[in-house]
């Protein structure tokens, strides 16, 4: 029997079981991760963050993190076994994404879990990173079962997700041109604060004072009837406010924009993913995503589905961010839907589709 019929087999044996260990690693931007679970628990979870790397470039560059990755995985995986105090052989299955993200990025956890898997003779599953940040909702509430909506707002992605069932998940909505994140990001660098921004951002609106002037920014899509959303808009809104003012000597008060800017973001994907659970009928909403660890976001939400009696899944904010957790919790779903072992051909995708 070659590697691939090996993995079959020994993945068709785990499907019906739960107490099996993964392994599973995570490297699509500027985390690298690794994680033992078991089921919907995890076991061990470590995260080498390149955040204070990328820092000083004002955002994430891809050559620089790909490099990182390869000098930290090996020792985050040790690190993974040595706190859980597991050996390799205690493994069942190795996991990693696969997609979207950073080609160079990606390469480096893919080929190192691919690795693995070979050279110990174990099935091998490659995990789509979106899934895996819904998968989140699944460690945080391990009872949790589709249907389900899925509000996703990460760095690279803004969307409002169906989930009917593991493997059927639909887009009802997604932004036509920046991603939230993104839009944090951006706008901190206008503030002159630092990478990432939505943290920063947070921080500096947490600071506003409720009397200095709101500023007033755009709403795109108000009053339409469709979901998808639209940041750069807002971002350029933030730009002109900030050079009219400049060139009119006018000085601005930064928390008081930091936080107009941190409303109108929440209140725009509030009330779409109160939109999409009207539209569907579907009365549970799940978070997933970097923005989604936003206080104010956390807080307006929950607000909103206790008012529109819907049932919202909040992970922890350290869930909500890039890890490897959810990637091996997302794989352990996909094995239980009947998933085959990802061949060792499989590649790195930097906009793999849902
Ligand atoms: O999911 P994630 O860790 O990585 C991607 O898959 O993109 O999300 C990163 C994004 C960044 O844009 C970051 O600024 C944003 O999530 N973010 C936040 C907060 N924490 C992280 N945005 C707003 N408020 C936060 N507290
Ligand atoms: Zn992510």
């Amino acid at each position: 029997m070659n590697y691939y019929q090996t993995s079959i087999k020994k993945l068709n044996s785990l499907r019906k079981q739960d107490d099996y260990l993964i392994l599973s690693i995570e490297s699509s931007c500027d985390e690298t991760a690794v994680a033992i679970t078991r089921g919907r628990t995890v076991l061990v979870d470590v995260i080498e963050s390149q955040i204070d790397i990328h820092k000083k470039y004002g955002g994430v560059v891809p050559e620089i993190a790909s490099r990182n990755h390869s000098i930290k995985i090996d020792s985050a995986l040790t690190k993974a076994l040595k706190s859980a105090n597991l050996k390799l052989s205690d493994i069942s299955v190795i996991a990693a994404t696969c997609g979207p993200g950073l080609l160079g990025a990606l390469l480096v956890g893919l080929c190192h879990a691919k690795a693995l898997a070979y050279a110990l003779k174990l099935p091998f599953v490659g995990i789509n990173h979106i899934k895996g940040h819904i998968a989140a909702n699944y460690i945080a509430n391990p009872s949790l079962q589709p249907p389900f909506l899925c509000l996703l707002v990460s760095g690279g992605h803004t969307e409002i997700l169906k989930v009917t069932s593991f493997s059927d998940i639909i887009c009802l909505g997604a932004t036509r041109d920046d991603a939230a994140g993104e839009a944090f990001d951006k706008v901190a660098r206008l503030l002159n604060l630092s990478y990432p921004g939505g943290p920063a951002i947070e921080k500096l609106a947490s600071s506003y004072d409720n009397k200095s002037p709101i500023y007033m920014l755009p709403h795109p899509f108000k009053n339409e009837k469709h979901l998808d959303f639209s940041f750069s808009g807002i971002k350029t809104a933030v730009f002109n406010l900030l050079t009219i003012a400049k060139n009119r000597g006018e000085t601005v008060n930064y928390s008081s924009l930091a936080n107009s800017f941190e409303n109108t973001i929440c209140e725009i994907l509030t009330k779409n993913a109160i939109a999409a659970s009207q539209l569907t009928g579907i009365k549970k909403i799940a978070l997933a995503g970097g923005v989604c660890a936003n206080s104010k976001l956390r807080l307006y939400m929950s607000k909103s589905c206790i008012n529109s009696n819907i049932e919202l899944f909040l992970p922890p904010k350290s869930l909500c961010t890039d890890n490897a957790s959810m990637i091996g919790v997302a794989a352990f779903e996909e094995i239980k839907s009947g998933t085959k072992p990802s061949d060792l051909e499989l590649d790195a995708d930097p906009s793999l589709e849902i």
